[in-house]
This record gives C-alpha cells, sequence and structure tokens, in this order.
C-alpha cells in the first residue's frame, strides 16, 4: 500500500490547567491513524473528546507534545513555524464552521484571495471551474451577505479546492446549517476526496459522517473504534457505546 498522506503515531497533547499550580490536562492521550490518498475519513465522538484539537495537530496548526505527525511524507515536530507554513500552504486547506469569508469581497475573490496571498494567482477559467465544482455558477459576484448559509460554506470549499491541496481538513463544516443543506455540504467534500486528494472531517451528523470511507470514534483523547463505510446507526451505536462508557 501507499504511504499514507497523513500519519500520526502516539500523539499526546496537554493544555495547561487552571490553577497556577494545576497539573496539566492530557487531551490527546496516545493516537495513532493513518490517511491514505484518496481517502475520506470521518472524527466523531462526544464534545471534549478532542476532535478539534486532533485536527488541528494533524494539520500543524497546534504543536503537539510528543508522539509524531507526518504530512505529506514530512515530519512536523522539527519543522520551524516558516518551513511548517509552507508545507501547509503546498498541501492542506482547512474548513471552518464559521465559513471565514471576508463580507467585503464577492464570491469569486474569496475564492481567488488565498492563490493571490501565495503569488500563484488563480485564473478566470480556474476559478469558473470551481465555481461549478461547488454548484455556485452564475453566484460568482455575489457577496457572502447575499448567499445563504449553505452556499457560504460552499464559496469556503471552493476557496480551499482552488488551491489544489492533497488533503483538506475540515471541522464541523455542517455545524451551522439545516441537516439537509449539510449533507449536501459533506457530499460536496466526499466528492472532491479521491484522485489522491484525501479529506479528514470532525462532524456531529451522523449521515454526513458515515459517507467517509471510515470513521474514527474518538473519546477522552484515545480512538476508541474505528469503523469501515459504516450505515449512519453504526456510527450512533459506536458514539453511543463510547459515550456510555466514559
Ligand atoms: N486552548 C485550550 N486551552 C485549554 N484547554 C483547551 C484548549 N482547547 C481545547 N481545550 C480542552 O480540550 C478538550 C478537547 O477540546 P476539543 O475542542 O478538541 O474538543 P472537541 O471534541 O472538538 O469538542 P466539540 O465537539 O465540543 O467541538 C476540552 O476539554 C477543551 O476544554
Ligand atoms: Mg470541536
Amino acid at each position: 500500500m501507499t504511504e499514507p498522506l497523513i500519519r500520526a503515531d502516539d500523539l499526546h497533547k496537554t493544555f495547561p490547567g487552571t490553577g497556577r499550580k494545576e497539573a496539566r490536562v492530557p487531551i490527546l492521550r496516545g493516537i495513532s491513524l493513518g490517511v491514505h490518498p484518496g481517502e475520506m475519513v470521518s472524527i466523531v465522538g462526544p464534545s471534549g473528546s478532542g476532535k478539534s484539537t486532533l485536527l488541528y495537530c494533524l494539520s500543524g496548526l497546534e504543536p503537539y507534545d510528543s508522539g509524531a505527525v507526518r504530512l505529506a511524507g514530512r515530519g512536523l515536530g522539527k519543522l520551524g513555524r516558516g518551513r511548517l507554513a509552507a508545507l501547509r500552504r503546498e498541501h492542506v486547506g482547512f474548513v471552518f464552521q464559521s465559513y471565514n469569508l471576508i463580507p467585503s469581497l464577492t464570491a469569486r475573490e474569496n475564492i481567488a484571495l488565498p492563490a493571490r496571498l501565495a503569488r500563484r494567482g488563480a485564473s478566470r477559467a480556474a476559478i469558473d471551474q470551481t465555481l461549478a465544482e461547488v454548484g455556485l455558477t452564475g453566484r460568482g459576484r455575489h457577496r457572502p451577505g447575499q448567499l445563504s448559509g449553505g452556499q457560504q460554506q460552499r464559496v469556503a470549499i471552493a476557496r480551499v479546492l482552488a488551491m489544489r491541496p492533497d488533503i483538506v481538513f475540515a471541522d464541523e463544516p455542517t455545524g451551522s446549517l439545516d441537516t439537509s443543506t449539510g449533507t449536501d455540504v459533506l457530499r460536496l467534500l466526499r466528492a472532491s476526496a479521491g484522485e489522491g486528494r484525501s479529506v479528514v472531517v470532525v462532524t456531529h451528523d451522523l449521515e454526513a459522517a458515515a459517507l467517509a470511507d471510515r470513521v474514527l470514534v474518538l473519546r477522552d483523547g484515545l480512538i476508541h473504534s474505528e469503523l469501515r463505510h459504516p450505515r449512519p446507526e453504526q456510527v450512533l451505536e459506536a458514539i453511543t457505546y463510547a459515550g456510555a462508557a466514559a
């Protein structure tokens, strides 16, 4: 099998305790996983189980205490800030629950922005193609305030896809959307996985989670179970069990 695009080995992370003398609080307690090119993996689990923290550590947005992360063949542990940023720019796209679009820019301008900032530029045709990919042909001149939540999230995804990343991370990308709009957005992420691009998504939506090739159930900073091509009921059962056992 090919080398994973993302690999974590025995990842640990703590956060400072609240009081000054308080012990540090363990958040990730030994996570090992691999995500292969073209694969879509979803991460589910109770609130506070460490899903967002895991995503940030895997994508190089947050440092970790011990263990190792390899992303596109490079170990993150020894990279300085500049090199880490460059690696992220080259390989990683991140979709947030809150879209993070710039309100004064049109959809097209929002989509083109990261490429401009990276001094790569994005051609008109490339932006048209990306707009079409996310089903927003004809909406390119709208500003975020003139778009629905689902459409705004599509623009945010288009902005990520326009950079042609190898890995897309998404933290609750459907958290602000109703269920059916959310499932559409997840289908879009599903469609963007493949041909070497991997997608890792944290979600509370069981239907959405079940679109992935694999579902990892997190509990208390550990991978509690792993399901391959599960039905939504199986995801629910695994989460309920993870929660009940906590
Ligand atoms: N910057 C931080 N400083 C201290 N503690 C933090 C910090 N970020 C997260 N935590 C703690 O780490 C734990 C895991 O948080 P995380 O955000 O990863 O959970 P989550 O699984 O994404 O939860 P949710 O489903 O609610 O988004 C929580 O107990 C949280 O309070
Ligand atoms: Mg979270």
